[in-house]
């Protein structure tokens, strides 16, 4: 049998909730007809999609990054503010598209602001200069008797937005990239721009332009950055029509994070750099299927991505130290948790893994061990090129789990993840201290298949089934049914 062992008094992290972040691009149907449709029955007085913004609602995102991704290394900024009948349709390179600009910075800070959301903008490192950026630092927190702070109170907006998170470029090592650089290149130019973007408004948080975590790229950037820097970023997509590389993939976060974790800390020893740098995750998601900008990125989420998301969100709660912030890529439509039509919407399945960790999660993250059947990839089913990396991570518990306490320790959260294709695992659940659970609430996503889809025509094909525990005694078990992800959500004395 299984056991999950659990101190309450062995707290390794504080899980920082800007790790439910989101991501919303100029790309496909993401904004436009995605959280923005202007003159739809569907749309309120702003062009804001009502019935997305319910559905963005039940996933609690804490930040949103804007407006790319590979669009925002051609963006001007100065293109989307003003009457919007007089901004200009452009030409955009990253995904051969038309722009309107209808959707700009000030239609972005409205939705943050009626979402609650924290806004997180990312300058044009690629067509852009660093007076386009500074630029923008002012024309959002300018407070003085400016040209861009004035700007924008004249588009109505007289206080300033006051938005602290920045990111220096996307992905500005790849060659697909406007303006694709060497690391090095990248750290001289990246470093004049923060410089500016920090005299404009010194409250500002920085984040610096990482690749995967464990790259030479990251090595350099972090090295060459880190006195500038608040944050720094990684991305990362997975996927594979193989169930269990699909399953098994974020495991590369947890390298990801190791990595990235080591690096940061021995520059800022070395460097002797007295603040710390966290990891923005500002890209992740299971995304194989639709690469093209033809097909829109409109990737059809099965069961087995929805537990992949969810081993995801367990690899941020397990480097709670690390990562402060993570954002799914993206929100809507496009590689999307949300998928409108003209006339509604429907829940993709990683929504629901989503809406749970924000919901139940706790603020603290609890050293545990857990015991339990192993599993080996074997790289050959998965032809694809990291295929083989991840085959080296293992072997993988079976059980993929986490779990969180509120502030007082009465609180639980356990997140397990049941990646056994064919087997349900029946688990103990132990406590190093004599301890009591007064009550407990099992939410479980499951299928029968593990290539479920949710649709238009069967859209809680997946969904989450909530069952209230019979708990009797201080010795619980509970058993994790195959291809499965279960919250437990237990109350102890
Ligand atoms: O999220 C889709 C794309 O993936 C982003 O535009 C880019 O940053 C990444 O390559």
């Amino acid at each position: 049998m299984a056991q999950i062992k659990i101190d309450a008094s062995r707290r390794s992290g504080t899980v920082d909730p800007k790790i439910y972040g989101g991501f919303i691009e100029q790309l496909g149907r993401c904004i436009y007809g995605g959280i923005y449709e202007e003159g739809s029955p569907l749309s309120d007085e702003h062009g804001f999609r009502k019935d997305v913004m319910e559905a963005v609602q039940g996933l609690h995102l804490p930040v949103l990054r804007w407006p790319g991704g590979n669009f925002v290394s051609g963006y001007r900024w100065t293109d989307g503010i003003g009457p919007v009948e007089q901004r200009p349709r452009q030409m955009e390179l990253a995904w051969h598209s038309v722009e309107s600009n209808r959707f700009g910075t000030d239609e972005f800070m409205r939705y943050c602001e009626v979402m609650h959301i924290e806004p997180y903008l990312c300058v044009n490192m690629g067509t852009g200069t660093m007076d386009e950026a500074r630029s923008w630092v002012e024309y959002c927190n300018g407070t003085e008797d400016t040209y861009w702070a004035n700007l924008r109170r004249q588009n109505g907006h007289p206080e300033p937005y006051n938005v602290k998170y920045w990111g220096l470029g996307n992905e500005v090592y790849g060659n697909w990239q406007i303006g694709h650089l060497t690391a090095e290149d990248y750290v001289k130019k990246a470093r004049e721009f923060a410089k500016v973007m920090k005299w404009t408004d010194p409250s500002i948080q920085l984040v610096g332009c990482g690749e995967n975590g464990w790259t030479a790229w990251d090595q350099t950037v972090i090295e060459g950055l880190a006195p500038f820097i608040d944050y720094y970023s990684i991305h990362l997509y997975t996927g594979s029509t193989d169930y269990y590389s699909n399953v098994l993939a974020p495991a590369l976060s947890d390298f990801a994070l190791d990595n990235c974790r080591t690096t940061i800390e021995r520059v800022r020893f070395n460097q002797k750099i007295e603040h710390p740098i966290y990891v923005a995750f500002d890209e992740w998601n299971v995304w194989y299927r639709h690469r093209s900008a033809e097909s829109a990125l409109e990737e059809q989420y099965d069961l087995s991505d929805a537990l992949a998301v969810s081993s995801y969100l367990n690899s941020f709660i397990r480097h709670s130290d690390t990562v402060k912030m993570a954002n799914l890529a993206q929100l809507v439509n496009v590689i999307a948790p949300i998928f409108t039509s003209q006339e509604g919407l429907f829940l993709q399945t990683i929504y629901h893994p989503l809406r749970l960790y924000a919901e139940q999660m706790q603020a603290i993250t609890l050293d545990i061990h857990v015991d339990c059947k192993e599993l080996t990839l074997t790289a050959d089913t998965d032809k694809s090129a990291w295929a083989h990396s991840v085959a080296s991570l293992g072997p993988f518990k079976v059980l993929d789990t986490t779990v969180t306490c509120d502030a007082s320790g009465h609180e639980l959260a356990i997140a397990v993840v049941n990646r056994d294709l064919e087997q349900a695992h029946t688990t103990t659940i132990q406590f190093a201290d004599p301890t009591t659970i007064t009550h407990g609430v099992a939410y479980e996503v499951n299928a029968s298949e593990t290539t479920t889809t949710n649709s238009f025509e069967q859209p809680d094909a997946v969904q989450v089934h909530e069952q209230r525990l019979n708990i009797e005694n201080s010795t619980y078990s509970y058993t994790f049914p195959a291809h499965s992800l279960t919250m437990l959500r237990l109350h102890i004395e």
